[in-house]
C-alpha cells in the first residue's frame, strides 16, 4: 500500500510538471482527489491494513494529499495572475493622449438679450410678470378690442387650438392679465415666447417678445417716448438713431412704431431692411379707454402706455446678425460666438 501510494505520488507529480493551462490542472485535481479519484479509492483500502500500519499510512496520505492540492493551487494562482498581467500590458492606457475637455453650455443670444432688456427695464422699477403661451381668444384679442370680425384679425396670423384657444401672437395678453389682477399704479415687463405663421429672413413662426405696461395717474406720451428712448440708448449706446412712426394698434391711442437705424447698412438700405434703412424693433402707444373699461379701471383718473418689443430684431442689430433664422438652427459654430 505504501508503496503504491508512493507510485500515485510520482504519477501525480509528472502530471503536475507537464501541465499547462488551468483546464488540465482542474481535470488532474478531480482525476486525484476528487469523490471518486484515485487517491480517494486508494484510500479505501487502509481498512485492511494492520494497526501498526494504520497511522504511518495515514499520515503519508494526507501528506501526499496536501502536497498535490499545494501544488495545484499554486500552479492556477500563477496562471490567473500571468493572464491578467498580459491582458494589463495589451490594453494599456496611454496617459499622453490629451484629455477630452469638458464643454460647457451657453446661453443662447436670444435669453442674452431678453435678460439685458428685463434688467434694464428693473432699473426703471418695472417687475417682470410671466403669461401662458397657449392663450385664450379672448386675452389675446377680444379684451385688447379686437373683435372677431376686425380686420385688424388679419394683422396677426394664428395658429388656432380650438375656436376660442390659441397660440398668443403677442405678450399683450400679459396687460389684461395683469389689470384684471391689479389696481393702479402699475409697472411691468412680460418677456416670452409667441406663435405666428411667418417665415423670411425677418420673420420666423416662434419667436420672443417683451410686453411693457405702466398704468398711473398723469401718464402721457412724453414718458412713453422717453423711457423707450432710454432703454434704446442704454441697449444701443447713446448715438443710436431711432425714429418714432405713427402706426396703429386696436389696443393703443394714438400708436407708434420704433425703428432703429439698420446697422448692416447703416441706412444705406439692404435686404435685411427690405432696402428702407431702418427696422422696425416694436410697437407702442398710449392704452385705448377701451382696454380700460374691460378691466373696470377709472378712465378718468389713470392712463398709460404699453410697448411690444421684438427680442430677435434686437439681437441681430446689437450683434450684426443677418438673418433671423439662425438664431433657430442650433448650430455650434453659430452659438459659441457669443
Ligand atoms: C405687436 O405684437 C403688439 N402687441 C405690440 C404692442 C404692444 C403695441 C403694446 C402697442 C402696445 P407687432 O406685430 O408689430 O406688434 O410686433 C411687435 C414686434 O415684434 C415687431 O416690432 C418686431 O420687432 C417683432 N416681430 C413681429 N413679428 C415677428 C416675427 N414673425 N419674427 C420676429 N419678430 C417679429
Ligand atoms: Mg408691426
Amino acid at each position: 500500500m505504501k508503496e503504491a501510494l508512493e507510485d500515485l505520488r510520482r504519477k501525480a507529480d509528472d502530471e503536475i510538471r507537464s501541465a499547462k493551462t488551468g483546464e488540465e490542472f482542474i481535470s488532474i485535481k478531480t482525476r486525484y482527489l476528487g469523490r471518486k479519484g484515485l487517491l480517494t479509492s486508494l484510500l479505501r483500502g487502509l481498512k485492511d491494513v494492520t494497526p501498526e500500519e494504520k497511522p504511518v499510512l495515514g499520515k503519508l496520505s494526507n501528506d501526499i494529499k496536501k502536497s498535490l492540492l499545494e501544488k495545484i493551487e499554486k500552479a492556477l494562482e500563477d496562471i490567473t495572475s500571468s493572464e491578467k498581467h498580459s491582458s494589463l500590458s495589451k490594453d494599456r492606457i496611454d496617459v499622453t493622449l490629451p484629455g477630452r475637455g469638458v464643454r460647457c453650455g451657453k446661453i443662447h443670444p436670444v435669453t442674452r438679450v431678453e435678460r439685458e432688456i428685463c434688467d434694464i427695464f428693473s432699473t426703471l422699477g418695472f417687475s417682470v410678470v410671466e403669461g401662458p403661451e397657449v392663450e385664450l381668444t379672448y386675452y389675446n384679442f377680444e379684451a385688447l378690442n379686437i373683435p372677431g370680425d376686425h380686420p385688424a384679425r388679419d394683422i396677426h396670423d394664428t395658429f388656432y387650438v380650438t375656436d376660442n384657444v390659441a397660440l398668443r401672437t403677442h405678450t399683450s395678453p400679459v396687460q389684461i392679465r395683469t389689470m384684471e389682477k391689479q389696481s393702479p399704479p402699475v409697472r411691468i415687463i412680460s418677456p416670452g415666447k409667441v406663435y405666428r405663421p411667418d417665415s423670411d429672413i425677418s420673420h420666423t413662426p416662434m419667436f420672443h417678445q417683451v410686453e411693457g405696461l405702466l398704468v398711473d395717474e398723469n401718464i402721457t406720451f412724453g414718458n412713453l417716448k422717453g423711457t423707450l428712448t432710454f432703454f434704446l440708448r442704454q441697449m444701443f449706446g447713446s448715438g443710436t438713431l431711432l425714429r418714432f412712426r405713427p402706426s396703429f394698434f386696436p389696443f393703443t391711442e394714438p400708436s407708434a412704431e420704433v425703428d432703429i437705424q439698420c446697422v448692416m447698412c447703416r441706412g444705406a438700405g439692404c435686404r435685411v431692411c427690405g432696402h428702407s434703412g431702418w427696422i422696425e424693433i416694436l410697437g407702442c402707444g398710449m392704452v385705448d379707454p377701451e382696454v380700460f373699461k374691460t378691466v373696470n379701471y377709472d378712465t378718468e383718473k389713470i392712463s398709460g402706455f404699453a410697448f411690444g418689443l421684438g427680442v430677435e430684431r434686437i439681437a441681430m442689430l446689437k450683434y450684426g446678425i443677418s438673418d433671423i433664422r439662425l438664431f433657430f438652427e442650433n448650430d455650434r459654430k453659430f452659438l459659441e460666438q457669443f
